[in-house]
């Protein structure tokens, strides 16, 4: 361990984990505990908990658990030693630089990532605008798509020139290493291990966070090739599941509404245009994390996607996520252009602000949609046409909202409002039914050990690893019985090679601090091993009566079960020992 225990005490005692978890989501309390929607995977009933007692959380759903540190681990995508830093910088404890971790291994932080993209950026601006290399890529700018030096030099475009190497030599004259290149996804790894330049001959598109850093990139050919984009993947700097683009400059132009679009290029013709306040997400459909940025900059998204059909089934997923924060969200009718890019190019802004203004509710923009796919003066399309738009109801969270849109689709069908009532009721039913039944097998696969990659062991060693389990648990809430356990208990005794590392790490780190917490063992797992672990300690909460006693029963099982195991391992070798026997006679 590189980080001392006094430094992770000292964080996590000023972040405490109920104070960390609520900045992200919305806790209720649960007797002594605390319950939430689980942030880590989708859900309807919270199974998300906070244990004050032990600082730490699980979620009984999908089984990701840990401390304070873990959270933002999982929350912020950081690796240990950032997770620590951002605890820190929260709560003004310092740390020692150069702190390194993986036996070692020199960590590449989050802030060397954005410097080296920084330098990027610089790189590949200073080559679209050197007519030695980027005069191809500056007149597909200006003369194809009709940009402006201005508003290139706005977006910090560039352009990455076709060579494998000119932004690797770059980068490595200033200092940075190949295996920081390949972390920050600017270069891949060839099979000899060497780094090369992954984005080559493309224009490049600089994704700025709200504090000024280049993020990540995305880079476009200039022709039909294929892939159309390249884009960063996740880095110790960048989630794009958590960033948009062009947020940097729409977040001070977004008091009214905020325009969504699909495409980078959509984005910038907006800004160009007077719509500052346009973003888009990173090639990606939008998600849950995306959805909650928009509702803490502005009240009102309007949705802007492209108008073929894949644009408008997106558009819909769209508005359930941006729904479901409680953003008010419109969806632009855009006739005429295939997007917001070819429609400006094509009507002009002040068309577009008209149809902005003009943008539609959910609930008009189905209704509209069904009905001009349905002949509703037909019986049979007009049932069609009802159980499409009950469907669409009975999606809203809110029971006014279902009321109210019931009473107006009663009304535009003309059939009474009770029939709709029902329709919507046992649509929500079914809904209901599956969302729990989905929940509950999820629940089983996880419970059941089935396909368990964390401890592949344990399905076959039911028993053994239920005393295990017990055992770990009671020595991670009451790390001083180590010292009880430590002679009557050796790692051998264990059956699953899992539950031997955990011991191993517990009595290390107790022997080596005279102290035990589940912090100090984390580095020396991965983050499902560590969700693990911390559902051991969840599940003895309870457990409290005399803990050495129930110690002691719980060794004399193990080594019961042990010496089971290990005689049906004898037999079978005796087994073997007979067949080998009998071949050689
Ligand atoms: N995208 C991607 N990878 C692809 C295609 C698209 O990541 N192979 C993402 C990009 O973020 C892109 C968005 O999806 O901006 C929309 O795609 P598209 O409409 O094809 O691209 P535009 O940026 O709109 O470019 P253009 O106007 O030149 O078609
Ligand atoms: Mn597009």
């Amino acid at each position: 361990m590189n980080i001392s225990p006094q430094i992770i005490e000292d964080i996590k005692a000023r972040n405490d984990i109920e104070r960390v978890v609520s900045s992200y989501i919305t806790l209720k309390r649960a007797g002594s505990n605390f319950n939430g929607s689980c942030p880590f995977h989708s859900e309807k009933t919270p199974s998300f908990t906070v244990f004050p007692s032990t600082q730490s959380f699980y979620c009984f759903g999908c089984g990701a658990g840990g401390d304070a540190i873990t959270f933002v681990m999982r929350m912020e995508n950081l690796d240990y030693v950032s997770a620590i830093r951002a605890l820190a910088e929260r709560s003004g404890v310092t740390i020692p630089e150069n702190v390194t971790y993986n036996n070692g291994k020199k960590e590449v932080t989050r802030s060397r990532v954005l410097e080296m993209n920084k330098e990027a950026a610089r790189f590949f601006r200073n080559a679209l605008f050197d007519p030695k290399y980027g005069s191809e890529a500056m007149d597909y700018l200006t003369k194809k798509r009709n940009l402006s030096t201005a508003v290139i030099k706005h977006f910090g475009l560039g352009f990455a020139p076709n060579s494998f190497g000119a932004l690797h030599d770059h980068l490595k004259r200033l200092g940075y290493t190949d295996d920081e290149m390949v972390t920050g996804f600017l270069c891949g790894k060839g099979k000899n291990g060497s780094a090369y330049d992954y984005f080559r001959n493309r224009i490049m598109f600089p994704i700025i966070d709200v504090s000024g850093n280049v993020v990540a990139f995305g880079g476009r050919v200039m022709d039909n090739s294929e892939p159309k984009y390249l884009n960063t993947s996740d880095t110790p700097a960048f989630k794009k599941s958590k960033n948009l683009f062009a947020l940097n400059f729409a977040k001070n132009h977004c008091d009214a509404n905020m325009i969504l679009c699909e495409g980078y290029m959509d984005v910038i013709s907006l800004h160009a245009a007077g719509f500052q306040n346009a973003v888009a997400t990173l090639g990606t459909a939008i998600t849950s994390e995306q959805a909650r940025i928009f509702s803490r900059y502005t009240k009102k998204v309007v949705i802007s996607y492209d108008s073929d059909q894949a644009g408008q089934r997106a558009a819909d997923k769209a508005f359930n996520l941006l729904q479901e924060v409680g953003v008010d969200v419109k969806i632009l009718k855009m006739e005429g252009a295939k997007d917001p890019d070819e429609f400006i190019k094509k009507f002009g802004a002040d068309k577009f602000a008209a149809i902005i203004e003009g943008s539609k509710t959910r609930f008009e923009f189905e209704t509209d949609k069904t009905l001009s796919k349905y002949n509703i003066s037909n019986v049979d399309e007009k049932i069609k046409a009802s159980r499409e738009l009950c469907r669409v109801i009975a999606s809203f969270s809110s029971d006014i909202e279902r009321e109210l849109y019931s009473r107006k689709l009663s009304t535009i069908l003309d059939i009474p409002l009770v029939s709709i009532q029902k329709e919507v009721a046992s649509i929500l039913r079914k809904k209901t039914n599956e969302l729990k039944s989905k929940e509950q097998s999820e629940l089983y696969r996880i419970t059941s050990g089935l396909g368990d990659r964390v401890n592949p062991e344990g399905a076959s060693n039911i028993r053994a690893n239920k005393i295990e389990e017990a055992i770990l648990g009671i020595l991670l809430l009451k790390g001083d019985l180590v010292s009880f356990t430590k002679d009557k208990l050796t790692a051998d005794d264990f059956v699953t090679p899992f539950s031997k590392s955990i011991y191993e790490s517990i009595v290390s780190v107790y022997s080596e601090y005279g102290r035990l917490d589940i912090s100090y063992i984390q580095e020396n797992f991965t983050i499902e091993q560590f969700s693990r672990i911390t559902k051991m300690m969840t599940e003895r909460e309870r457990l409290s009566k005399n803990d050495a006693e129930a110690l002691n029963s719980l060794i004399e099982s193990l080594k019961k079960e042990k010496t089971k195991k290990d005689d049906v391992d004898d037999s079978f070798d005796n087994i073997f020992d007979l067949i080998k026997n009998k071949k050689r006679n």
